[in-house]
């Protein structure tokens, strides 16, 4: 990947780069070389394969090197990783899951540590989004101090990406900070959340408005846990791999191309391959800027729209689903701001079209809670909202953009006509109010909104449509965090 120095300097603004103007012209700079795509048969310092089959991989991230093993029994893998390399004591494992990751899982992964000697504590948060939140940390920290978990003992997250976000999040936070291990059960977990260190809870005014980073100590996952993720969270997975994919460039984004049949299958081989490409990729950024100082800021292609919809929709939107949708955008507004081509827009559309990522229809929402959601987003500097823009794949840049020309790119993708006034009517009538963000008198840019979008002249329906409110999985309520406590088995060796 190579991207633009220029742009990826937060104190540029478009106004000061005339190359990022709305007329369409490139941004011209030295673009910097590229980390070397981290392709398994090519991986760089940062990421190391001890195997050939793809089954371990070594990262060194922010001066921390940890392993990934991608192997059945990964809690075993874990247990005896943990027993065999550190001093902690058998029998301290708080094993943090959602409702959903403990049925399917967790006992049996409970076992695998029982059995390797440790005392395991499990905490069950309700599954959904809006339970990556600063309440529902508190409540862990309390359950935890609850549990007698201490300084010395070990949060295990199993679970997608909501469920190691939280943990990590509580691990960076209880006690200043317990040792993380990570068992991702999602494909976007997997690909994505797991690699980089980045934790933290949503709050009302903004995702992940709180944080940290903090890299685990290992990560274990058995790739067939994704045969039981539904079809919704599986795509939305599919959807960071793509992004993953247009960002690292020709080669990995070509190889989706060419297996979209066996990704939709979830054939085990080529999931295996994708994922591998997708997590070295990820680490070769992150390694080259652990703090998301600069060169970081390119793996939020698709996330400026993305993480608005997910805002605006109460979550209802998966992350990834949103992601997908977020790069229909901002693929288009890189053809007028980046000078990529139509070709590249109608490739990626291709691309998500065929992997079940349809556009999604965003009409219902209204373009000032996005624009609200975007400039409260953390990613944002005051007063300006800020873009991944990709010339073509591996060439990535960022940008603020300005309001006349973002205003007119979501009318366009949110079916909004201009308004135009009516022909003068024969008896003087009151004219039909305008929609309320129509500041601009911008043309249409020659873009067309994704196929599906809705193109006719209805006014954008409010947040409280109950068809939109029905697709909710949510159930917040009832005590969010159970603890168990579960004895140790007598240690049949010593893991010291
Ligand atoms: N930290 C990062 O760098 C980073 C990067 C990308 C995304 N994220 C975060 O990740 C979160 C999204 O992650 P996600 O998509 O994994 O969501 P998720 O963790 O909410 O999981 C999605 C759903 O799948 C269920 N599930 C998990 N594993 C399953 C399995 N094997 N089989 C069946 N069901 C299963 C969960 O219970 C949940 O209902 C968001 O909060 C996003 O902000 C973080």
């Amino acid at each position: 990947m190579t991207s633009d120095s220029e742009t990826l300097d937060p104190a540029t603004s478009a106004q000061d780069d005339p190359t990022l103007n709305p007329d369409g012209a490139p941004p011209v700079g030295p673009e910097q070389p590229a980390p070397a795509p981290a392709a398994p048969d090519g991986a760089p310092a940062a990421v190391r394969h001890d195997f050939e089959d793809g089954t371990r991989l070594d990262l060194t991230i922010a001066g921390q090197s940890y392993p990934v093993f991608l192997l059945d029994k990964p809690a075993e893998i874990l247990a005896e990783f943990l027993a065999a390399s550190s001093t902690l004591a058998p029998g301290n494992i708080a094993l943090i899951c959602d409702e959903n990751t403990s049925e399917l899982f967790g006992l049996r992964y409970e076992a695998d540590f029982i059995k390797n000697g440790f005392t395991v504590v499990v905490l069950t948060v309700p599954a959904g989004e809006t339970t990556k939140s600063w309440d529902v940390a508190g409540q862990l920290v309390t359950a935890l101090s609850n549990s007698g978990v201490g300084r010395a003992d070990c949060i295990v997250a199993l679970g997608g990406g909501m469920i190691s976000d939280l943990s990590g999040f509580v691990a960076t936070v209880y006690e200043r900070g317990l040792d993380l291990c990570l068992l991702p059960t999602t494909l976007l977990a997997l690909v994505d959340a797991a690699v980089g260190g980045k934790v933290a809870v949503n709050r009302d005014e903004a995702k992940n408005l709180a944080g940290a980073f903090k890299q685990p100590r290992a990560i274990a996952a058995d790739l067939s846990v994704l045969k039981s993720l539904t079809e919704v969270e599986y795509r939305s997975g599919l959807a960071e791999l793509v992004k993953t994919a247009i960002l690292s460039g020709e080669d990995f984004l070509a190889f989706l191309e060419d297996h979209v049949d066996e990704l939709r299958a979830r054939d085990a081989v080529v999931l295996r391959e994708a994922v591998v490409r997708a997590m070295c990729f990820k680490a070769q950024i992150v390694a080259d800027d652990p703090y998301d100082k600069g060169l970081r800021a390119c793996l939020n292609y698709g996330h400026t729209i993305g993480h608005a919809l997910e805002q605006v929709s109460d979550y209802t939107i998966p992350h990834g689903l949103g992601v997908a949708e977020g790069m229909r955008f901002a693929a288009r507004l890189s053809v007028q701001l980046y000078g990529a081509s139509p070709e590249f827009v109608l490739r990626q559309d291709a691309l998500l079209d065929a992997l079940g990522l349809a556009a999604l229809e965003v009409s219902d929402y209204r373009m000032s809670d996005l624009k609200d959601a975007m400039q409260r987003d953390k990613k944002n500097g005051a007063g300006e909202i800020r873009f991944v823009l990709v010339r073509e794949p591996g060439v990535v840049g960022t940008a603020p953009v300005d309001t006349p020309v973002l205003f007119s790119h979501l009318r366009a993708w949110m079916g909004i006509k201009t308004y135009t006034p009516p022909e003068p009517p024969a008896e003087p009538e009151q004219e039909a109010a305008a929609p309320a963000d129509e500041t601009s008198t911008e043309p249409e840019p020659n873009i067309q909104a994704p196929a599906g979008k809705r193109s006719d002249e209805q006014p954008p329906v409010g947040r409280d449509d109950p068809a939109r409110l029905a697709r909710s999985k949510d159930q917040p309520g009832a005590s969010p965090v159970e603890p168990k406590q579960e004895a140790a088995a007598p240690a049949e060796q010593d893991p010291a």
